[in-house]
């Protein structure tokens, strides 16, 4: 089996960047990653992105290096990054405005709870909150 590899970062997307530019990012990534069989999820909000990369080890490695480069987002952290066990993410999804549906919620809270377990620091936390609010899912 090959080594699996998980990154999770944040950024802020370039100020000329409108919505359309976005939502192609988005939707272009997700067709790579799916194309590539990379997993995990790449959220938009406030000016902000999120993204959680896992897969086969070089294939994330390679898509990192691309992604970090590139000049539609700055001030890029990254929150986390190992060798991972277990993929949590079982495609690549996308989404715009932080409207994540009840499944990728989950997933997203999976991945942070195994990574919490391996001390992610309390000021990440407060990185991650824009993303982490509580949602409502009754509809
Ligand atoms: C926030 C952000 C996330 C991105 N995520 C991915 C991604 O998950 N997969 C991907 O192939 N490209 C992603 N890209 C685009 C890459 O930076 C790069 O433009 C793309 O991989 C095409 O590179 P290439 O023309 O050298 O193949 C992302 C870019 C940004 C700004």
């Amino acid at each position: 089996m090959t080594d699996s590899y998980t990154i999770l970062y944040i950024s802020r997307a370039a100020d000329q960047l409108n919505e359309i530019d976005i939502l192609e990012l988005l939707e272009n990534s997700e067709y790579r990653n799916n194309k590539k069989g990379l997993n995990g999820i790449l959220l938009y909000g406030e000016g902000s992105f999120l993204q959680v990369l896992e897969g086969e080890e070089s294939l994330v490695k390679e898509t990192f290096a691309k992604i970090e480069k590139d000049k539609r987002h700055d001030t890029l952290i990254v929150l986390f990054e190992e060798k991972a066990k277990e993929m949590v993410f079982r495609n690549y999804n996308s989404k715009f405005n932080l409207v994540i549906d009840k499944f990728d919620w989950l997933n997203l809270n999976e991945y942070l709870k195994r990574k919490r377990r391996m001390g992610l620091e309390s000021e990440m936390e407060e990185l991650l909150r824009p993303f982490l609010e509580s949602r409502n899912f009754e509809n």
